[in-house]
């Protein structure tokens, strides 16, 4: 028995798994974002655990017997987030998230600092990602700084809770910028250009290796005559692609999350920082992945509906099974800024072209759209970068949408895969980790891939439509930024 946790941005989600990779049981404890000033954003990494706890108390009330035989914990997690604890282990501050966007200019000074960066850590620096993040609280809280003895990320606080034990996996230490990501370890240079060094991090393992046992009080509390082991896990996309069975070479996918990845694994370090692609190391040793982000996927679709006061489902019905013809506005989903292609913290978002006809269906149409054409951005970024696909699969609560699948088809002008349990997300790939953690077992025997249950084909006629479409969005990026950032 293994037991999978996502900590999230909107949930903790866990699943528990059996030794034939059955879900036993879910449960989702939802998580509210903090946005003290605009462009932040901000949770509370008490909140994460109260859920945690919150959660695992759930699965065991619908299957104690089976809760109490776990073997093996993993942990997904939202990534780049900065936990900042002092020496005793207390939390310093809220937890700053991947989605906040107030270190632009420590990202400049920071490459200004090390300029090797880009080389090392295989990213431009993104004001999402972890290092800037500390530039900052040195800079506007410096008794905060002083006082930060570990810098964790999300998952890897938890981990701690779980434990008493500071351990994190290469996958998301590659959102960092202090990894060097292709020797898998940490850089001394990038932490010195923080004003940090090695002593500030937590020990490094790879995803699928076992951390340490989970504390005695916590599995006496689930019922668990033997402690089970924690695994290092894994970024909520790398524990995506584990669910998945993403590990070799060309295997892609789309996540319609929160955010937006399209991920592709890679059996080398390929970088191209000047694209915005990310590189970072998967949850699986020797593997590595390019992904291209954009900040606002679903949670595009998420603000439409609470905008119309609308639930998305009902936003989406009219819409039908597949789009006949391209909506006639265009949205760009710029809500949070931009990260692939445009490293773009201060863009927002907009609708453009409405007329009298303009309907609510118009508009959600083009909201859909907007994010297939980011999307189509960030194909054009993995192609700059040197990577092509000819098919992906489609994941994440966005994919429950076929209308989304089919436009998404249409515009990346590739097959998209509908999967069984699409929604799963990083909780099924974390109980796998568990899996490898606990048992030893090959990554190949474990990371199997799921059941398709359609392919959607692009339609030639509509994917030159959207071609065209696509080309009137990439012009209003350049066209607005100016007057709406
Ligand atoms: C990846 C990223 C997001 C978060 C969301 O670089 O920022 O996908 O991991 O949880």
């Amino acid at each position: 028995m293994f037991l999978g946790l996502d900590i999230g941005t909107s949930a903790v989600k866990a699943v528990l798994v059996d030794g034939d990779q059955k879900v036993l049981a879910t449960t989702e404890t939802p998580l509210a974002i903090s946005r003290p000033q605009p462009g932040f954003s901000e949770q509370n990494p008490e909140d994460w655990w109260q859920a945690t706890l919150a959660s695992i108390d759930a699965l065991k009330a619908q299957q104690p017997a089976a809760l109490s035989a776990v073997q093996g914990i993993g942990l997904s997690g939202q990534m780049h987030g900065a936990v900042l604890l002092d020496a005793s282990g207390a939390v310093l501050r809220p937890a700053i998230l991947w989605n906040d966007g107030r270190s632009s200019a420590e990202c400049r000074e920071l490459e200004e600092r090390f300029p090797a960066l880009h080389q090392v850590a295989g990213n431009l620096a993104f004001p999402g990602f972890t290092a800037p993040k500390l530039i900052w609280v040195k800079k506007h809280e410096p008794e905060i700084f002083a006082r930060t003895a570990k810098v964790l990320l999300p998952k890897a606080y938890v981990g701690y809770r779980l434990t008493g034990e500071m351990v994190e996996e290469m996958s998301d230490a590659s959102g960092t910028l202090w990894l060097d990501v292709a020797r898998r370890d940490w850089s001394d240079e990038a932490l010195a250009a923080t004003g940090l060094s090695r002593d500030h991090m937590p020990r490094l393992i790879e995803g699928s290796a076992a951390a340490c046992r989970i504390t005695p009080d916590l599995a006496a509390r689930w019922g668990m005559a033997t402690p089970p082991v924690l695994a290092g896990g894994a970024g909520d996309n790398a524990a995506g692609a584990v669910g998945l069975g993403a590990i070799g070479a060309g295997n892609a996918f789309v996540s319609l999350g929160t955010s937006g990845v399209l991920w592709a694994t890679t059996d080398r370090y390929a970088p191209n920082p000047q694209s915005s692609v990310h590189a970072f190391c998967h949850a699986i040793p020797a593997t590595w992945h390019q992904m291209g982000v954009i900040l606002s996927a679903a949670s595009a679709l998420g603000w439409w509906s609470e905008a119309m006061k609308i639930a998305p489902g009902d936003l989406l019905a009219p819409l039908g099974e597949a789009p006949a013809a391209p909506s006639k506005a265009l949205f760009l989903p710029y809500l949070s800024g931009e990260r692939t292609p445009h490293n773009d913290t201060a863009i927002r978002g907009a609708f453009i072209g409405l007329d009298h006809d303009a309907s609510r269906e118009t508009l959600t149409q083009a909201v859909l759209e907007g994010v297939a054409f980011a999307f189509k951005d960030c194909l054009d970024a993995l192609a700059a970068a040197g990577t092509t696909l000819d098919q992906a699969d489609v994941i994440g609560g966005g994919s429950r949408s076929r209308f989304w699948i089919g436009v998404l088809a249409n515009v990346l002008g590739l097959p998209l895969n509908r999967i069984e349990d699409g929604e799963r997300g990083g909780a099924f790939g974390a109980a796998r980790l568990a899996r490898m953690a606990a048992t030893g077992e090959a990554p190949e025997a474990v990371c199997l891939p799921p059941r398709r249950l359609e392919t959607i084909e692009p339609n030639p006629v509509l994917q030159h439509a959207y071609a065209e479409r696509h080309a009137r969005y990439r012009a209003l990026y350049p066209a607005l930024k100016g007057v709406i950032s």
